[in-house]
C-alpha cells in the first residue's frame, strides 16, 4: 500500500492527535478541520476498512472466511493518499473514494472490522504511516486505545444517537443517495453501533486518558476550537497554530 507524503507543511517533531467515537458523532469532520488547521495529514481508518471490504465484496469473498480476508489485507489491492483536506482512495488503480460510502459498503464494513486478521494488517499500516508521516491526526474507533495508546493527545468524541442519525442522513443525502429514510440511517447507526461495541477484537471504547467531546450541541467549528484548546494547553502547539483560525486558505 502506498501513502502521500505529508505535504510542504510538515515539520518534523512528531505529534500524533487520536480523534475515536462512534459513526455520526463527527469525528471525521472534525479530524478533516483538525488536521487542515494545522496544516498536518490526518488519516481516516474508516476508510481502510471500507476499502477492503468494497474489495472482498468485488472478489465475491464469504466475509466470515478469516484466512480469506487476511490473505486479501495483506495483498493491500489499495492506496491512501493523505492529505491534510482529503483523504482520496484507491482500489487495484481505480479511484474509490465515493464508492467506500455506499449503503452495501457501509452495511458489511463491521464484518470485515471484526476480523482479527484484517485488524492486525491494518493497525500495523497505521503505525507505518505515522512513522513515515510524524505528524499525524488519526480518526477511528480505536486508534487511541489499540493503534497509538501512547498517542499525544485523545480525543473521543460522543452524540447523541438521534443527532447522529439526522447528520449522517443528511450527509448521504448530500452525496446524492436519494433513497436513504432517516429511520433507515438510524436503524443502521444502531446496528453498527452495537457490531462495533460487542465485537471481542478492539471494541469501540473510551480510551483511556482520552478527552471527552460531546457534539450534540456543537458546531463543528466549536469541536475544533475545544480540540485546538486541549492542544495549546498541552504544550502541542504554538499560539501562533492556536490562533490560525481565520487564515482563509483553511477555513
Ligand atoms: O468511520 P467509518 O464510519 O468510515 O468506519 C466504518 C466502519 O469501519 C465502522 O463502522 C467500524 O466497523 C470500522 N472501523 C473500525 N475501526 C476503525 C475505523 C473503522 O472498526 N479504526
Amino acid at each position: 500500500m502506498a501513502v502521500g507524503d505529508a505535504g510542504s507543511g510538515a515539520r518534523t517533531a512528531k505529534m500524533i492527535v487520536t480523534i475515536d467515537g462512534p459513526a455520526g458523532s463527527g469525528k471525521s469532520t472534525a479530524a478533516r478541520k483538525l488536521a487542515a488547521r494545522l496544516h498536518i495529514p490526518y488519516l481516516d481508518t474508516g476508510a481502510m476498512y471500507r476499502v477492503v471490504t468494497l474489495a472482498a465484496l468485488e472478489d465475491g469473498l464469504d466475509l466470515g472466511d478469516e484466512s480469506a480476508l487476511y490473505a486479501l489485507a495483506v495483498g493491500a489491492p489499495f492506496e491512501l493518499d493523505c492529505r491534510p483536506t482529503h483523504v482520496r482512495v484507491t482500489l487495484r488503480g481505480q479511484d474509490v473514494t465515493e464508492e467506500i460510502r455506499s449503503m452495501r459498503v457501509n452495511d458489511s464494513t463491521p464484518y470485515i472490522a471484526a476480523s482479527p486478521g484484517v485488524r492486525q494488517v491494518l493497525v500495523d499500516k497505521q503505525r507505518d504511516i505515522a512513522r513515515r508521516l510524524g505528524r499525524l491526526v488519526t480518526e477511528g474507533r480505536d486508534q487511541g486505545s489499540v493503534a497509538f495508546p501512547e498517542a499525544d493527545m485523545k480525543f473521543f468524541l460522543t452524540a447523541s444517537l438521534e443527532k447522529r442519525a439526522e447528520r449522517r442522513y443528511h450527509e448521504l443525502l448530500a452525496e446524492g443517495n436519494e433513497d436513504v429514510t432517516l429511520a433507515g440511517v438510524l436503524d443502521n447507526l444502531r446496528r453498527r453501533d452495537l457490531t462495533d461495541a460487542a465485537r471481542s477484537v478492539a471494541p469501540l471504547v473510551e480510551p483511556a486518558g482520552a478527552v471527552r467531546i460531546d457534539t450534540t450541541h456543537l458546531s463543528i467549528q466549536q469541536v475544533v476550537e475545544q480540540m485546538i484548546g486541549h492542544l495549546r494547553c498541552a504544550g502541542l502547539i504554538s499560539a501562533a497554530e492556536a490562533a490560525d483560525a481565520s487564515s482563509p486558505a483553511h477555513a
